[in-house]
């Protein structure tokens, strides 16, 4: 579809129906640099497509005649009441998506009740976001704070103090990143160097704190180390998963970083099973992220096991189209789809959603 500038924001907003759109309309109006930076996969754009393109593997085998007059999808998500279980994940420079930034996003994440996890990455400090969710009278936010393990542990560890004092509920560990990944041979040369200051939370880019050492015994350092629940983001095999169990961590993030570390990378749709079914002994919850564009891309990953599944790049196409009120958009169009697919297949809460209810063709 074409992007309609030639409406007013909020008319331009109702004619965008689907994530496509969305990202349509994104793609045409943001700067070489930020297509870049949040297009880019490992050594090429296609990566992140095989997320999406997994999830057509699977097919809704809907269940008939349930009534299902009051469907909703409220649900707890590591204690936490949410209005539905779709959050967005950590991105960084959401600010080469618009001005507002993180904090637009934060403010739709509150608005719609869903989970805003903030990257460490972010261009806004993380006491600016705590502020400004803060301010939202009658709302009560579900903020986690990412972390990467920088070869700097103090680095790490000032931001978890940070992200306890000012309240957030969770600490996101990704656990996937011994280097930066392949995407960052696909930027332009001078991205870096236009990015340097733009990073608050951090004493400078990553790529200089990366730490190729890292291994469980670091994340069981974390977990003993905070007061707050940790989530291990970027596993993708039932060992792993198992190993994470041990150590401590409350809940699973499966991911594959939205297909920007590594060619050829599993999907994530695809080992998700494998993962929730390792860490069934125990009660650790299970999240998926990557190529989710739908909420029948949520419908099967609730289904496959997943307590909640998160929007990486999607949220970027709405806040670079109209800012907070672009990022609500995108989630309530998720949430539209989530729920009248939930009634379509016979689901009339979230804990309806079976294993039957989907199959890998
Ligand atoms: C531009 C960009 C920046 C990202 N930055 C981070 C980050 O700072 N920390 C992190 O754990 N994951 C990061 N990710 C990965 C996302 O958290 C998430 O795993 C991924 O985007 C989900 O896939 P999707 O974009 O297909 O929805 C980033 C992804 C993108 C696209």
């Amino acid at each position: 579809m074409d992007c309609p500038k030639r409406y007013d924001a909020m008319e331009r907003l109702h004619k965008l129906v689907t994530l496509r759109d969305f990202e349509t309309c994104s793609l045409e109006s943001m700067s070489e640099y930020a297509k870049s930076y949040f297009s880019a996969g490992a050594c090429s754009k296609s990566t992140p497509r095989e997320n999406e393109e997994a999830f057509h593997r699977y097919r809704i085998r809907p269940r008939v005649l349930r009534d299902v007059s009051d469907a909703e999808m409220s649900c707890k998500v590591l204690n936490s009441h949410v209005s539905c279980p779709i959050g967005i994940a950590p991105v960084g420079l959401h600010v080469l998506a618009h001005q507002e930034a993180e904090s637009a996003t934060a403010k739709a994440c509150c608005e719609e009740d869903c989970i805003f996890i903030l990257s460490s990455s972010a261009s806004t400090c993380i006491e600016r976001v705590q502020y400004i969710v803060s301010s939202l009278k009658e709302i009560q936010p579900v903020l986690w704070m990412q972390t990467y393990i920088h070869k700097e542990r103090l680095v790490t560890m000032n931001i978890i103090r940070r992200a306890e004092s000012l309240g957030f509920s969770a600490i996101v560990v990704t656990v996937d990143s011994p280097n930066c990944g392949l995407w960052r041979n696909v930027m332009p040369e001078d991205f870096f160097k236009f990015v340097t200051s733009k990073m608050p939370n951090l004493p400078s880019l990553p790529r200089y704190l990366e730490d190729a050492s890292i291994t469980f015994e670091d994340l069981k350092w974390i977990v003993e180390n905070t007061k707050l629940p940790v989530i291990a983001k970027g596993i993708l095999s039932g060992e792993d998963a198992k190993k994470a169990v041990e150590i401590g961590v409350s809940a699973i993030i499966v991911s594959n970083h939205g297909g920007r570390l590594i060619e050829r990378v599993v999907s994530t749709i695809d080992v998700l099973e494998e993962v929730v079914e390792a860490v069934s002994h125990s009660t650790i919850e299970v999240y998926v992220d990557g190529g989710i564009r739908s909420g029948s891309d949520v419908f099967i990953s609730l289904a496959l096991g997943a307590k909640g599944a998160f929007i990486g790049r999607p949220a970027i196409w709405g806040l670079s189209v109209e800012g907070e009120n672009g990022v609500k958009k995108v989630l309530q169009i998720l949430k539209e789809e989530l729920l009248l697919t939930m009634q379509l297949a016979g689901a009339s809460k979230i804990e309806d959603i079976k294993r039957s209810m989907v199959v890998k063709i």
